[in-house]
């Protein structure tokens, strides 16, 4: 999608953010917070792609010391404004490309994110650059959606998500099973006008993100379905990936 840069998601999105990932994610937030605080065993952490805050902060709360990367400036002013947001170091970059000068325990990218990174070649260098932020003993952990195309006719979906007497939304997704894109045009009509929010991702198969981790000498240590560690499977929706330094690279 052309002009779909790595800023765009929080020009569009960081006003509503919260609101929306409040109501949606409660659940998901707490247990994916409770999961990465063991597997940081109290040590430093990274997030990329912090945005603002929703998993680093009440990490943070728990004593870890964590830090984050982020393309975003109005994502990261966004956690500002939340107690205890001012005192997260946040380095602004492309998680695929920045580089601190401190390894970590626990470096982790969530909700998709790797997702954000357009092409392969990106979402390879954010591997590679996660890698080189891995203390010894360091974990980087991924979570993604398991790629679900089973609602798109001819490479398209349409999906309406409400209708009122004089509103309506929808989502249009166009599918290039090539490139592993998809690109989404969110859309409220109103009397008064059109409101659209696009996003454009690229996915990948979990067998790819491990064959990426290999290229950046990572092995998989652990995959389950969910942050509550349950077992993944073949009809997994989700999965959370655990992967270390390997020990022969
Ligand atoms: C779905 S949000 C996730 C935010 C946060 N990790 C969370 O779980 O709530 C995606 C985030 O990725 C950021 N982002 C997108 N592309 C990026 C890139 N190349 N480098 C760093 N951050 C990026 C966006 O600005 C946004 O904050």
């Amino acid at each position: 999608m052309k002009g779909y840069e790595a800023e765009t998601f929080g020009e569009l999105n960081a006003e509503t953010y919260d609101a929306l990932t409040e109501e949606r994610m409660a659940a998901e937030t707490r247990d994916s917070v409770q999961t990465l605080f063991e597997l940081a065993g109290g040590g430093k952490v990274l997030e990329l792609a912090i945005g603002t805050g929703r998993v680093a902060i009440p990490l943070a709360k728990r004593g870890l010391a964590v830090q984050g990367i982020e393309a975003s400036e109005e994502m990261v002013a966004k956690l500002r404004e939340k107690p205890g947001g001012s005192d997260i170091p946040v380095t602004i970059g492309d998680m695929a490309e920045v580089r601190l000068t401190e390894t970590f325990d626990l470096v982790y990218l969530v909700f998709n994110t790797i997702f954000n990174l357009t092409t392969q070649d990106a979402q390879i260098r954010c591997f590679q650059n996660a890698a080189r932020h891995l203390g010894a003993n360091g974990v980087f952990v991924i979570e993604t959606v398991v790629p679900d195309f089973s609602e798109y006719v001819d490479g398209q979906r349409i999906k309406g998500s409400w209708a009122t007497l004089d509103a309506a939304r929808f989502e249009i997704a166009i599918h290039d099973r090539v490139a592993q894109t998809v690109a989404f045009q969110r859309i409220i009509i109103r009397e008064d006008g059109i409101q659209m929010t696009p996003h454009f991702m690229r996915y990948a198969w979990p067998s790819e993100l491990d064959l990426m981790a290999r290229l950046a000498s990572l092995e998989r240590r652990d995959r389950w379905a969910w942050w509550d560690r349950s077992p993944f499977t073949a009809d997994s929706k989700s999965h959370v990936t655990v992967y270390g330094p390997s020990p022969h690279p």
